[in-house]
C-alpha cells in the first residue's frame, strides 16, 4: 500500500493555509474535523447558485435536488449501502431521538434493549427512555480500569425479548474499536437489531456498512471533513417496518420517513465534497478505476496506516508517564488516535491552559460520554483532557503536542 501523501492532503484543506490558524496544531478533531475545500466550495456554489426550493421544474431547483441526490448516491457507494438506506438528519443526536420514537410505537411494554455504558450519551439516553413506556433496559458496562466492553459479557444481557442492542463502533473516550460485526452477529442470532454510532470511527476512514451488519449505522459528517450533518444508514427493510415519523401523507416513501426535520439542503448537497475529496485521495494515491466501495477500503487503509505511525511515538511516550492515566488501549493497533488523558498530579484544566499558551487546540471536558467517564472511576464535572487526531495531522505536530504536554504537566 502507498503510503499518505501529506502534502497533497493539507493542500485540500483551506484551514491549513489560514493565516489565523498558521500556528495552532489542532488536537480536537473528534470535537468536529476541518472541513476539506471541496465541501466549502460547494456549500458556497449551492448559496450563489441553487439557494431556491429543490425539486421544481425551473432549471435552478432541478440542479439543487440533484445535487442533494448526487450526495446522497456518492456517499452510499462509499458506505457501501443502497441509496435509499442513507438518510440525512441535523446531527446524530437527532437521529438517534428519532429512532428511538420509532422504536418506542413498534416495541411492547417488556421488550428489551441494550445499552452500553461507553456510549457517547446521543446513542444511550434517547434508548434508556424508552423504560418510560415499559421497555426493559439492560446496561453493557465496560471495564472500569480499561473502559473496554466484552462481547462476552453482551451473551449474559440477550434474552428471546431483546429487540435492539444499541453500542459503539468506538468510543470517544475510551477509543477502542469494537468488534462491531462480531456483536452485530450476536444481536441478529438473538432477533435483535443492531444500532451502531460510527461518530467517533467514520473520521478515520468510512466503514463498509454492508460488511459490519449493521442494521442502523450513524455518524456525523461534519466529523468526516463535511459540513454540520448527520447521516444514518438504515437497512431498507427495517425502515420500511418503522412507524412513520414524518408527515403522514408520505408514509409510502423512505426519503424522510425518519428525518421529519426537513434536511438543510445546501448542507446536504454540500456534503457531495466528501466523496469529492475522497475520490482526489484514492486518484492521488491509487491506479485503476475501481467501484466506490473499493475506493472506499482503499482510502480507510490509507488513512488507518497514517493514523497508526503517528499514534505509535505517542503512545510509547505516555507509556513512560506515571503523571498521566492513558484511557483506554495503549497498542495502537486497538484504538483510534482519540486519545482521552486523567493527569494524576494536575487538574486537566491547567494542563490545558499549558496546551493553549503553547499552541494546541485541545479540549477538556466529558464530551458527553458521562457515564464512561464516571465508570472509569473520573468525576465528570473535571472531565478528561482529549487530544484527538485524524491522517491530516502532521508527525511536527505530534512532536509538538509532546513537548507542550512535558512542559504542561
Ligand atoms: C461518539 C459520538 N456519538 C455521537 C455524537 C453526537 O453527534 P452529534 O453532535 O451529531 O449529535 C458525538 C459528538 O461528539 C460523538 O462523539
Amino acid at each position: 500500500m502507498p503510503s499518505l501523501d501529506l502534502a497533497f492532503v493539507r493542500a485540500q484543506f483551506p484551514a491549513f493555509s489560514e493565516p489565523s490558524l498558521k500556528d495552532w496544531a489542532f488536537f480536537e478533531n473528534a470535537g468536529g474535523s476541518y472541513a476539506c475545500g471541496p465541501v466549502i466550495e460547494r456549500l458556497n456554489r449551492y448559496y450563489r447558485e441553487t439557494k431556491v426550493q429543490p425539486y421544481a421544474s425551473y432549471p435552478a431547483s432541478k440542479r439543487a435536488g440533484e445535487e442533494m441526490d448526487e450526495a446522497r448516491a456518492r456517499l452510499a457507494g462509499y458506505l457501501n449501502v443502497a441509496t435509499e438506506e442513507v438518510n440525512f438528519g441535523p446531527s446524530t443526536s437527532m437521529n438517534t431521538y428519532v429512532l428511538a420514537q420509532a422504536f418506542r410505537q413498534m416495541l411492547e411494554p417488556g421488550d428489551e434493549i441494550v445499552v452500553t455504558n461507553q456510549d457517547h450519551e446521543a446513542n444511550s439516553g434517547a434508548w434508556r427512555r424508552l423504560a418510560d413506556s415499559g421497555i426493559v433496559v439492560r446496561e453493557w458496562c465496560v471495564d472500569p480500569e480499561s473502559g473496554r466492553l466484552d462481547p462476552a459479557d453482551l451473551d449474559k444481557l440477550l434474552s428471546k425479548k431483546t429487540r435492539v442492542v444499541c453500542f459503539p463502533h468506538c468510543s470517544n473516550i475510551a477509543a477502542h474499536v469494537n468488534p462491531v460485526a462480531e456483536i452485530c452477529t450476536k444481536a441478529h442470532a438473538a432477533g435483535a437489531v443492531a444500532v451502531v454510532d460510527g461518530v467517533s470511527y467514520a473520521p478515520h476512514g468510512f466503514p463498509d456498512v454492508k460488511a459490519l451488519g449493521a442494521d442502523i449505522y450513524l455518524f456525523s459528517l461534519y466529523k468526516t471533513y463535511g459540513p454540520h450533518q448527520g447521516l444514518m444508514v438504515v437497512k431498507r427493510d427495517l425502515a420500511e417496518r418503522l412507524p412513520n415519523q414524518g408527515h403522514f401523507f408520505k408514509a409510502d416513501k423512505l426519503l424522510g420517513k425518519l428525518t421529519p426535520a426537513g434536511p438543510d439542503h445546501a448542507q446536504v448537497a454540500a456534503s457531495a465534497g466528501i466523496a469529492d475529496y475522497f475520490d482526489a485521495l484514492h486518484a492521488h494515491h491509487f491506479d485503476g478505476t475501481v467501484e466506490a466501495a473499493e475506493r472506499g477500503r482503499r482510502v480507510h487503509d490509507l488513512m488507518e496506516d497514517q493514523e497508526k505511525r503517528l499514534l505509535t511515538p505517542l503512545l510509547d511516550w505516555l507509556r513512560q508517564r506515571n503523571d498521566l492515566r492513558l484511557l483506554g488501549p495503549s497498542d495502537p493497533a486497538e484504538r483510534a488516535p482519540t486519545v482521552a488523558l486523567h493527569p494524576r498530579n494536575r487538574p486537566a484544566a491547567e494542563v490545558l491552559a499549558g496546551l493553549t499558551a503553547r499552541g494546541i487546540m485541545a479540549e477538556v471536558s466529558d464530551f458527553y460520554a458521562y457515564r464512561l467517564v464516571k465508570a472509569l472511576g473520573i468525576d465528570p464535572e473535571v472531565g478528561v483532557l482529549r487530544v484527538s487526531f485524524v491522517h491530516y495531522t502532521a508527525p511536527e505536530e505530534i512532536d509538538k503536542l509532546i513537548a507542550a504536554l512535558d512542559q504542561s504537566l
